[in-house]
């Protein structure tokens, strides 16, 4: 088990699914973790969850598309080691079916938020010397992802802002690295499921998409967020690690 005892760590979208997930696995290694959510009753269960297990956690409503909200909320804390990009939306269509409106609205929470929240972070762990930033990308920053263009969109820019942000900062003692998930069952996929009329038909199609024939679970994606936190991961800066079931290792056809 990696520990992270000692460490702070801010984990946005902590209020729901993969992000209240690391919140839980990082307090459970020994961070005091501040859990960020636009929804205020969800970012408020996260920490009672972590509480009733001994964990340490308070709660910080933010909505990340706001750059003042971010650069507020950084000079209120203490200087974080741990900073978890988690929270994102998703949205589903084409090129003619989106509309603009569409893609600023994606991109504001997904691409923008990590921007203004990391500007707000990153230069306190600079001054420190060390910390390790994990933004949330997807399996679909890796390749193309059918009707969900917006959404892939800003996942590929997660990935190229995770890139370029770790080269700039290399010999900061900062590591900045992005998780790719494939499809992972949580409240965001299970609304994309209520929109199919047979529900468990959907279910088995996506799983079906999958290398190993299953989604994952927000704990398999949080164990991987773990090491990336944690110093055994001190040669690592600049990965897009992808964790997908074998998703995006190649089309599985013969
Ligand atoms: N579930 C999947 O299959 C999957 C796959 C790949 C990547 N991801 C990514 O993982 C991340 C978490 O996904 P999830 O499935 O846990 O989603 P979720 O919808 O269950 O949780 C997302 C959380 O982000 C919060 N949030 C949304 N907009 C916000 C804002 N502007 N400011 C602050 N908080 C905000 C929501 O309130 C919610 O609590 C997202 O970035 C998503 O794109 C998910």
């Amino acid at each position: 088990m990696f520990s992270l005892a000692q460490k702070s760590a801010l984990v946005t979208g902590a209020g729901s699914g993969i992000g209240a997930a690391i919140a839980r696995t990082f307090a459970a290694a020994g961070a005091s973790v501040v859990v960020v959510d636009v929804h205020a009753d969800h970012g408020q269960r996260t920490v009672d969850e972590i509480r009733a297990t001994g964990g340490t956690a308070e709660f910080r409503r933010l909505d990340v598309t706001e750059e003042a909200a971010c650069q507020e909320l950084a000079g209120t804390l203490p200087p974080l080691d741990i900073l978890v990009n988690n929270a994102g939306i998703g949205h589903v269509g084409t090129l003619l079916t989106t509309t603009s409106a569409d893609l600023d609205r994606v991109l504001s929470v997904n691409l923008r938020g990590i921007f203004n929240v990391t500007k707000a972070f990153l230069p306190g762990m600079i001054v420190r010397g060390k910390g390790s930033v994990i933004n949330m990308a997807s399996s679909a920053g890796l390749e193309g992802l059918k009707d969900r263009l917006a959404y892939a969109i800003s996942k590929h820019a997660v990935v190229g802002l995770t890139r370029c942000a770790a080269l700039d900062h290399a010999r900061t003692g900062v590591r900045i690295n992005c998780l790719c998930p494939g499809r992972v069952e949580t409240p965001f996929v299970e609304a994309r499921l209520a929109e199919y009329p047979d529900r468990e038909a959907a279910y088995r199609e996506m799983c079906s998409t999958q290398a190993n024939g299953r989604m994952g679970k927000s704990e398999e994606i949080a164990a991987a967020a773990l090491y990336l936190a944690s110093d055994e991961s001190s040669f690592v800066t600049g990965s897009a690690l992808a964790i997908d079931g074998g998703m995006t290792a190649g089309s599985g056809r013969f």
